[in-house]
């Protein structure tokens, strides 16, 4: 037997980690074995305990339990803490180390399809998911990163309270349809579209210039009702794959100090999905 690593989450019995991962350490000859694992909410300290003493070298966690982890963990990393959840932990030198891949790796995704250098940008959303892309796009080149949520007022306090070292305004979401053509990027980071509703969209694209960069972090469906509007008003569109395979990867990297391949990752949760 590997290395041990695993998920923890509820449910967790659709989770593409274990194949994407495990196909990756194959591929590599390394030594770990992946594994999911259904936890309720109130077994969740006793889990992490478990795990210790199993010696896992670490392991993910998912919805509902990114923030809850947080103090049964022996320390967390900086980002972590300013995104106030962790979605992978590290075993380093006998202690559960927290750390948070889900905004870095949207952003590396996008990366391999756009520069990103003094590009405008608008994130669709104020929960966790806006809140981790918000604060590793802050560490790009952008030149500016915008953000529109029904709620405007939580827009407005994810800004002040991260206080951005880049240009950020918060605005409605019909400020933001209408203003659409400001931006070169845009970021939909709500749940509005995810199946079964898959006939709604976040946000009208009537504004929308072509040659737009238009993501979704959704991943069911595949593409979109947004992105396909999108696609049609000739934008570049980039789906929910990209941050899943991004946070894996970086997740992959921590744990086993090697670069995985990137687009046979790719490659193995599209055919899952049957794209
Ligand atoms: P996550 O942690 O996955 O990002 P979340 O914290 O529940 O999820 O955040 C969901 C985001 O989607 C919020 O910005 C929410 O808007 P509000 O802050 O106004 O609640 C947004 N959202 C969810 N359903 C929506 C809908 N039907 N229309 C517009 N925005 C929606």
């Amino acid at each position: 037997m590997g290395k041990l690593l695993g998920l923890l989450g509820h449910p967790v019995g659709h989770s593409m980690s274990p194949l994407m991962h495990n196909d990756a350490f194959q591929a590599l000859g390394l030594p770990f074995d992946y594994h999911a694992f259904d936890v309720m909410p109130d077994q969740l300290e006793t889990a992490i305990k478990g795990m210790k003493v199993l010696g896992f070298a670490g392991f993910n966690v998912t919805i509902p339990h990114k923030v809850a982890i947080m103090p049964f963990l022996d320390a967390i990393d900086q980002e972590a803490r300013d995104i106030g959840a962790v979605n992978t932990v590290v075993e380093e030198n006998g202690k559960y180390i927290g750390y948070n891949t889900d905004g870095k790796g949207f952003v590396s995704s996008l990366q391999k399809i756009c520069d990103l250098n003094g590009k405008n940008t608008l994130i669709i959303g104020s929960g966790g998911a806006a809140r981790g892309i918000f604060i590793a796009l802050n560490k790009t080149a952008i030149a500016s990163c915008d953000i529109a949520n029904r709620t405007v007022a939580k827009a407005k306090s994810l800004i002040e309270e991260y206080s951005p070292k880049i240009s950020s305004k918060s605005l409605s979401l019909q400020e933001a349809e209408e203003q659409l053509s400001n931006y070169d990027i845009v970021i939909n980071t709500t749940s509005v579209g995810m199946s079964p509703h898959t006939n709604d969209i976040p946000l009208s694209l009537h504004e929308l210039q072509p040659s737009t960069v238009v993501c979704d972090i959704i991943y069911n469906p595949l593409k979109t009702k947004w992105l396909e509007i999108a696609e049609e008003k000739g934008a570049i569109i980039h789906n929910g794959v990209g941050m899943f395979v991004g946070q894996g990867a970086l997740a992959f990297e921590k744990w086993t100090g090697r670069q995985p391949d990137y687009r046979r990752m790719e490659t193995v949760v599209l055919k899952k999905l049957g794209g």
